[in-house]
């Protein structure tokens, strides 16, 4: 059994989904984040559903040293490694503010975890370094292109993350390349919150439903779809983190760097997700059709076979599963972790 943990970015959408399943699974685990997108709230939420508040440091990663103070007060034997910012059209406006980010923290906790020789790491990549061109279903070989500055930074994590292995055998790293992840906490205690106008579908979604957004656009109907909206390949977050405890599993036995598709295989279009979130909440739900939206492929279907292979891993929840919980997350927190109960 690991000592500890670290899960980086783990008060965020997905990293506190993980360190819940870490902790029902017996790890230890710490948590370094800089609260930039999330709040300490979850820390509440994470001991309201284990009885176990993770212990929390405010940082950015790209402090060093506070990383390797982490390191050695917790005796960290791996890292699991969420925190980075994540809005495409964000990085398209800003690229520096991304760069910066995502590529500044990871090289700052690669050389914190060097000189504390833990050498376990799970990246959270994404669906996002593959080619826009590239043909559905997605395997781990599919070629990789990049088309806006976060999915570059992705990609460009994941080339430094496997150069690593040429430094020093010892290094055990895991890509998780997520598609579409969606979906709550099912006891609603833990969900994606934005602060402002949200950027994913799915609290765009919600907000709508709940009278808070006057409308979803949805950015064009005339693709080469059955319904002619872009399909996509919508992971419920709890299976995602069971991902990640299955590749931290897996490393224990292995080295070198190894990538997974995290995704279900099957395809949903934007206009079925809306469908299915309408028969969960019980009326329509205002919607506008708008012309496409640059940058957007219309079909990213992930091949998990590899992570089923390799990780013994496969999703198992639904799409209605994701908006139930989803829902369920809106209605006990309207306004986020801001909302009281
Ligand atoms: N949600 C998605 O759709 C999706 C899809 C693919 C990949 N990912 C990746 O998964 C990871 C987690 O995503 P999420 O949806 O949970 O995002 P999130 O924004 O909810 O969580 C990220 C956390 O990292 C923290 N953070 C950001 N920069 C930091 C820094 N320099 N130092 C310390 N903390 C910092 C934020 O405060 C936030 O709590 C991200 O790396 C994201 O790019 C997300």
């Amino acid at each position: 059994m690991d000592k500890y943990v670290l899960v980086t970015g783990g008060t965020g959408y997905i990293g506190s989904h993980t360190a819940v399943a870490l902790l029902e699974a017996g790890y230890q685990i710490v948590i370094i984040d800089n609260l930039n997108n999330s709040s300490k709230e979850v820390l509440s939420r994470i001991e309201e559903i284990t009885g176990t508040t993770p212990p929390f440091v405010q940082a950015d990663l790209r402090d060093t040293d506070t990383v390797h103070e982490v390191f050695e007060k917790y005796s960290v034997t791996s890292v699991m490694h969420f925190a980075g910012h994540k809005a495409v059209g964000e990085s398209v406006e800003n690229p520096s503010m991304y760069y910066a980010n995502n590529i500044g923290s990871t090289l700052s906790l690669i050389e914190a975890m060097q000189a504390a020789e833990i050498f376990t790491l799970i990246f959270s990549s994404s669906a996002t370094v593959y080619s826009s061109t590239a043909l559905s279903p997605f395997k781990e070989e599919t070629e990789k292109d990049p088309i806006n500055p976060y999915g570059m930074t992705k990609y460009l994590i994941e080339q430094r993350l496997t150069d690593l292995i040429k430094t020093h055998a010892d290094w055990r790293i895991g890509l998780l390349r997520y598609f579409n992840p969606l979906g709550a906490h099912p006891t609603g205690r833990l969900g994606e919150t934005s602060i402002g106008t949200p950027n994913n579908l799915m609290p765009y979604l919600m907000q709508v439903a709940s009278g808070k957004l006057p409308k979803l656009k949805i950015f064009g109907d005339d693709y080469d779809t059955p319904d002619g909206t872009c399909i996509r390949d919508y992971i419920h977050v709890a299976d995602l983190a069971k991902g990640h405890l299955a590749a931290l599993q897996f490393l224990k036995g292995r080295t070198g760097a190894h990538a997974w598709n995290l995704g279900t295989g099957k395809g949903t279009s934007v206009l079925e997700l809306v469908e299915t979130v309408e028969k969960v909440i019980g009326y329509p739900i205002n919607r506008e059709i708008t012309s496409r939206r640059e940058g957007d492929v219309i079909e990213a279907i992930a091949d998990p076979s590899k992570a089923y292979a390799e990780l013994l891993w496969r999703a198992e929840l639904t799409i209605d599963d994701m908006c139930k919980d989803s829902w369920n997350w809106q209605q006990q927190n309207p306004d986020g972790y801001s909302s009281t109960r």
